[in-house]
């Protein structure tokens, strides 16, 4: 099924809840209805503007949307094979992520617990390539279905293939505006393998006695709801800067000059150091202050947020203010990692 809404308020499609609008959404709910509705309609729509909005919990609207969004509204979960290790789930694109990760630990595969209570839908954790607590979607991701919108033929394109980085994906790149993603595989283990490195995330598993993923997975909401905002309450996507991956010895320069500066190693790059934005914002005495109706997250300033009411405007206003402070005290680009629109 294929449904089209003229002129269609945004505020539900958006985790910011920002009121605005789009010319046209498009939503459709299997490959099938897709590619139907692409061959039928799609040449015209794709010459003008359009984008694809996944679970809209990364994206900030601007102003009015001026196009056609395209949006998956497909749902499922199946397993597609297993071994006495592994197994390989197909979530669709449309489903929400939270819930594939639900699944996965009820059924005690470990892979993705760590990615729990992250606002998103499948689709988005592959081109993101979402990350949190030492894992990103990458470490699971088998391979990614998709409709090529130049023949509308369907595709997959395996994980090696999806060129996963921090926050990037081909998606990104070289296959934005030439694919749909369907769908998404994943490769989930029955071995445990618990990864809890990161912060204060042992201590809290301990306090619950057992090691599953649903214990880890219980830990990690306790940790993110402590210090993220509820999109439900408070419009917010998450982190809203990435964290500026930069050559080791700017980095050791930083760190003489600011010794409590957070410092993270980078897979697979030895000569360069992930810093902590949210660190710096706080450090400037951003954390709970407010520009007009956008502010900054009181318990963590890599996050700002619709204090009620905000244009997407507002919000871009006040980024570019941090950006600027950020760069004057410690010579550093930030970039957002919420798409704007
Ligand atoms: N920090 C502060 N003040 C703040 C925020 C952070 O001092 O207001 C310090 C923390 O104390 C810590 C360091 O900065 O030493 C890093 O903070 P945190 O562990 O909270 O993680 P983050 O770097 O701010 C990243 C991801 C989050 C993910 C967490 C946990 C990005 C852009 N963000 O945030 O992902 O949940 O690590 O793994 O990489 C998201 O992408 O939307 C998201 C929430």
């Amino acid at each position: 099924m294929v449904r089209k809404t003229e002129n269609i308020s945004l505020k539900g499609y958006n985790s910011f809840g920002v009121d605005t609008s789009a010319d046209l959404l498009v939503e459709w709910d299997s490959v099938e209805s897709l590619v139907e509705w692409l061959r039928s309609e799609g040449k015209e729509i794709l010459s003008g503007r359009w984008d694809i909005l996944g679970g809209g919990c990364n994206t900030l609207f601007t102003g009015p949307y001026r196009g056609v969004l395209i949006h998956s509204i497909s749902n499922g979960i199946s397993i597609v094979s297993q071994s006495n290790d592994y197994v390989i789930i197909r979530a669709e694109a449309g489903h929400l992520w939270d819930d594939v990760v639900e699944w996965c630990c009820q059924q005690e595969l470990w892979g993705i617990e760590n990615l729990s209570a992250i606002p998103s839908s499948v689709g988005a954790s592959a081109v993101q390539n979402i990350g949190a607590y030492g894992v990103e979607a990458k470490d699971c991701i088998e391979s990614v279905e998709v409709v090529w919108l130049d023949t509308l033929t369907i595709g997959t394109i395996s994980g090696a293939e999806c060129a996963f980085g921090y926050r990037e994906s081909i998606f990104k790149h070289e296959l934005a505006g030439k694919v749909i993603i369907t769908a998404v595989n994943y490769r989930l283990s029955h071995t445990p393998a618990p990864k809890l490195g990161y912060g204060s995330l042992q201590e809290e598993v301990a306090k619950l006695g057992e090691m599953t993923p649903l214990a880890i997975r219980k830990a990690i909401t306790t940790i993110r709801n402590g210090k993220l905002p509820d999109p439900a309450i408070t419009g917010n996507a998450g982190s809203f800067f990435k964290n500026p991956i930069l050559p080791r010895e700017q980095v050791e320069a930083l760190k003489v000059l600011y010794p409590t500066m957070p410092t993270y190693v980078v897979e697979g790059q030895p000569d360069k150091l992930k810093i902590a934005t949210g660190w710096m914002i706080d450090s400037l005495g951003w954390k709970g202050r407010a520009m007009g109706r956008a502010g900054v997250h009181d318990k963590q300033a890599l996050v700002l947020v619709n204090l009620g009411g905000a244009e997407g405007c507002e919000v871009v206003a006040l980024a570019e203010r941090i950006c600027k402070e950020v760069k004057e005290k410690f010579g550093v680009d930030i970039s957002p990692e919420v798409n704007i629109l």
